[in-house]
Protein backbone atom coordinates (compact mmCIF):
# COMPACT_ATOMS: atom_id res chain seq x y z
CA UNK A 1 0.00 0.00 0.00
CA UNK A 2 1.43 3.56 -1.19
CA UNK A 3 -0.58 6.08 -1.48
CA UNK A 4 1.57 8.48 -0.37
CA UNK A 5 3.63 8.65 -3.60
CA UNK A 6 3.37 12.22 -4.94
CA UNK A 7 1.59 13.56 -2.24
CA UNK A 8 3.06 16.51 -0.80
CA UNK A 9 3.04 17.12 3.25
CA UNK A 10 4.12 20.03 5.00
CA UNK A 11 5.66 18.69 8.34
CA UNK A 12 5.57 21.35 10.96
CA UNK A 13 8.16 20.44 14.22
CA UNK A 14 7.76 21.97 17.87
CA UNK A 15 9.82 21.91 20.40
CA UNK A 16 9.78 18.25 22.19
CA UNK A 17 12.41 15.88 22.66
CA UNK A 18 10.32 13.77 20.60
CA UNK A 19 11.85 15.90 18.05
CA UNK A 20 13.62 13.61 16.88
CA UNK A 21 11.68 11.48 15.74
CA UNK A 22 10.77 13.48 13.15
CA UNK A 23 14.24 12.46 11.61
CA UNK A 24 12.67 9.66 11.10
CA UNK A 25 8.96 10.11 9.78
CA UNK A 26 10.69 12.94 7.34
CA UNK A 27 12.72 9.59 6.44
CA UNK A 28 9.55 7.30 5.99
CA UNK A 29 7.79 9.75 4.52
CA UNK A 30 10.10 10.69 1.46
CA UNK A 31 10.26 6.89 1.46
CA UNK A 32 7.00 6.45 0.43
CA UNK A 33 7.35 8.85 -1.94
CA UNK A 34 6.03 11.86 -0.46
CA UNK A 35 6.98 15.60 -1.13
CA UNK A 36 8.19 17.13 2.13
CA UNK A 37 8.98 20.15 3.04
CA UNK A 38 9.38 21.25 7.11
CA UNK A 39 8.78 24.18 9.24
CA UNK A 40 10.52 23.76 12.30
CA UNK A 41 9.36 27.11 14.83
CA UNK A 42 12.13 28.60 17.29
CA UNK A 43 12.13 26.38 19.83
CA UNK A 44 12.69 22.88 17.96
CA UNK A 45 15.66 24.24 16.62
CA UNK A 46 17.06 23.67 19.79
CA UNK A 47 15.90 20.22 19.81
CA UNK A 48 16.63 19.15 15.82
CA UNK A 49 18.75 20.90 13.63
CA UNK A 50 17.11 22.35 10.24
CA UNK A 51 20.01 21.15 8.29
CA UNK A 52 19.43 17.25 9.23
CA UNK A 53 16.05 17.59 8.06
CA UNK A 54 16.50 19.86 4.90
CA UNK A 55 18.82 16.42 4.29
CA UNK A 56 16.31 14.40 5.10
CA UNK A 57 13.67 16.17 3.13
CA UNK A 58 15.66 17.20 0.42
CA UNK A 59 13.95 20.56 0.27
CA UNK A 60 15.28 23.34 2.41
CA UNK A 61 14.01 23.36 5.78
CA UNK A 62 12.20 26.51 7.01
CA UNK A 63 12.70 27.75 10.95
CA UNK A 64 11.93 31.05 12.67
CA UNK A 65 14.56 33.04 14.04
CA UNK A 66 14.96 36.56 15.00
CA UNK A 67 15.39 38.73 11.56
CA UNK A 68 13.98 35.74 8.72
CA UNK A 69 11.33 37.75 7.47
CA UNK A 70 11.69 35.52 4.09
CA UNK A 71 10.51 32.34 5.15
CA UNK A 72 7.00 34.42 6.20
CA UNK A 73 6.94 35.26 2.88
CA UNK A 74 6.00 31.70 1.79
CA UNK A 75 3.09 30.68 4.09
CA UNK A 76 0.14 31.03 2.08
CA UNK A 77 1.85 29.36 -1.05
CA UNK A 78 2.71 26.41 1.34
CA UNK A 79 -0.43 26.20 2.82
CA UNK A 80 -2.12 25.96 -0.71
CA UNK A 81 0.45 23.81 -2.03
CA UNK A 82 0.45 20.95 0.61
CA UNK A 83 -2.41 17.73 0.29
CA UNK A 84 -1.90 17.57 4.19
CA UNK A 85 -0.60 19.60 6.70
CA UNK A 86 1.17 17.64 9.79
CA UNK A 87 2.76 18.59 13.14
CA UNK A 88 4.51 16.18 14.77
CA UNK A 89 5.71 16.64 17.08
CA UNK A 90 2.72 18.75 18.40
CA UNK A 91 3.62 20.48 21.83
CA UNK A 92 1.02 21.66 24.32
CA UNK A 93 1.73 25.50 23.63
CA UNK A 94 1.46 25.52 19.41
CA UNK A 95 -1.69 23.31 20.26
CA UNK A 96 -2.81 25.76 22.60
CA UNK A 97 -1.92 28.68 20.02
CA UNK A 98 -3.66 26.68 17.18
CA UNK A 99 -6.88 26.09 18.98
CA UNK A 100 -7.13 29.85 19.79
CA UNK A 101 -6.18 31.19 16.73
CA UNK A 102 -2.45 32.73 17.69
CA UNK A 103 -0.40 33.34 14.50
CA UNK A 104 3.38 34.34 16.16
CA UNK A 105 5.28 32.20 13.97
CA UNK A 106 5.87 30.43 10.47
CA UNK A 107 4.09 27.33 11.58
CA UNK A 108 0.84 28.90 13.15
CA UNK A 109 0.53 31.15 9.82
CA UNK A 110 0.55 27.79 7.55
CA UNK A 111 -1.52 26.22 9.48
CA UNK A 112 -4.21 28.79 9.71
CA UNK A 113 -3.52 29.40 5.82
CA UNK A 114 -3.84 25.40 5.43
CA UNK A 115 -6.99 24.86 2.74
CA UNK A 116 -6.06 20.65 3.13
CA UNK A 117 -6.65 18.33 6.27
CA UNK A 118 -4.42 18.94 9.25
CA UNK A 119 -2.96 16.13 11.28
CA UNK A 120 -1.66 16.68 14.97
CA UNK A 121 0.52 14.10 16.78
CA UNK A 122 1.00 15.37 20.58
CA UNK A 123 4.14 14.53 22.54
CA UNK A 124 3.90 15.70 26.28
CA UNK A 125 4.79 14.61 29.99
CA UNK A 126 1.46 12.66 31.40
CA UNK A 127 0.90 15.12 33.51
CA UNK A 128 0.73 17.49 30.76
CA UNK A 129 -1.45 15.15 28.70
CA UNK A 130 -3.76 14.68 31.16
CA UNK A 131 -4.54 18.29 31.66
CA UNK A 132 -7.65 19.41 31.36
CA UNK A 133 -6.48 22.45 28.91
CA UNK A 134 -4.74 20.61 26.79
CA UNK A 135 -8.29 18.52 26.88
CA UNK A 136 -10.00 20.82 25.70
CA UNK A 137 -7.58 22.31 23.30
CA UNK A 138 -7.35 19.72 21.70
CA UNK A 139 -11.46 18.93 21.65
CA UNK A 140 -11.07 22.56 19.87
CA UNK A 141 -8.81 21.21 17.20
CA UNK A 142 -11.27 18.03 16.59
CA UNK A 143 -13.87 20.92 16.02
CA UNK A 144 -12.07 22.55 13.50
CA UNK A 145 -11.81 18.80 11.53
CA UNK A 146 -8.18 18.74 12.58
CA UNK A 147 -7.41 14.88 12.97
CA UNK A 148 -5.41 13.91 16.18
CA UNK A 149 -2.94 11.09 15.96
CA UNK A 150 -3.39 9.23 19.32
CA UNK A 151 -0.60 9.87 21.60
CA UNK A 152 0.67 6.16 22.87
CA UNK A 153 1.41 4.60 26.24
CA UNK A 154 4.80 4.17 27.60
CA UNK A 155 8.20 5.34 28.87
CA UNK A 156 8.37 9.35 29.04
CA UNK A 157 11.57 11.44 28.61
CA UNK A 158 10.82 12.77 31.93
CA UNK A 159 11.17 9.01 33.43
CA UNK A 160 7.50 8.71 34.03
CA UNK A 161 5.28 6.09 32.21
CA UNK A 162 2.01 6.62 30.68
CA UNK A 163 0.28 7.99 27.57
CA UNK A 164 2.11 10.95 26.11
CA UNK A 165 4.55 9.75 24.15
CA UNK A 166 4.17 10.99 20.39
CA UNK A 167 3.15 8.18 18.14
CA UNK A 168 6.18 6.39 16.51
CA UNK A 169 6.67 7.52 12.93
CA UNK A 170 5.30 4.32 11.50
CA UNK A 171 2.28 4.44 13.17
CA UNK A 172 1.86 8.55 11.66
CA UNK A 173 2.40 7.53 8.11
CA UNK A 174 -0.29 4.75 8.31
CA UNK A 175 -2.61 7.14 9.65
CA UNK A 176 -1.71 9.23 6.65
CA UNK A 177 -1.83 6.01 4.31
CA UNK A 178 -5.53 5.16 5.79
CA UNK A 179 -6.43 8.51 5.10
CA UNK A 180 -5.10 8.33 1.77
CA UNK A 181 -6.16 5.03 0.58
C1 LIG B 1 13.89 19.17 27.47
C2 LIG B 1 12.53 19.72 27.15
C3 LIG B 1 11.57 18.87 26.65
C4 LIG B 1 10.29 19.36 26.34
N1 LIG B 1 9.37 18.47 25.85
C5 LIG B 1 8.11 18.92 25.60
C6 LIG B 1 7.13 18.02 25.10
O1 LIG B 1 7.37 16.83 24.88
N2 LIG B 1 5.90 18.50 24.88
C7 LIG B 1 5.56 19.82 25.09
O2 LIG B 1 4.41 20.18 24.88
N3 LIG B 1 6.49 20.70 25.54
C8 LIG B 1 7.75 20.29 25.79
N4 LIG B 1 8.70 21.17 26.23
C9 LIG B 1 8.34 22.60 26.38
C10 LIG B 1 8.36 23.29 25.01
O3 LIG B 1 9.64 23.15 24.43
C11 LIG B 1 8.01 24.78 25.17
O4 LIG B 1 6.66 24.87 25.59
C12 LIG B 1 8.21 25.56 23.89
O5 LIG B 1 7.84 26.90 24.16
C13 LIG B 1 7.39 25.03 22.74
O6 LIG B 1 7.47 25.93 21.66
P1 LIG B 1 6.79 25.64 20.26
O7 LIG B 1 5.38 25.18 20.52
O8 LIG B 1 6.81 26.97 19.57
O9 LIG B 1 7.61 24.64 19.54
C14 LIG B 1 9.98 20.72 26.54
C15 LIG B 1 10.97 21.58 27.03
C16 LIG B 1 12.22 21.09 27.33
C17 LIG B 1 13.27 22.06 27.84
Amino acid sequence: MNNLQAKKIVLGVCGSIAAYKSAFLTRLLVKSGAEVKVILTKSATEFITPLTLSTLSKNEAMADFAGNTQVWNNHVELGLWADAMLIAPASANTIAKMAHGICDNMLLATYLSAKCPVFFAPAMDLDMWKHKAVKRNIELLHSYGNLLIPVEDGELASGLSGEGRMAEPEHIVQHLQEYFR
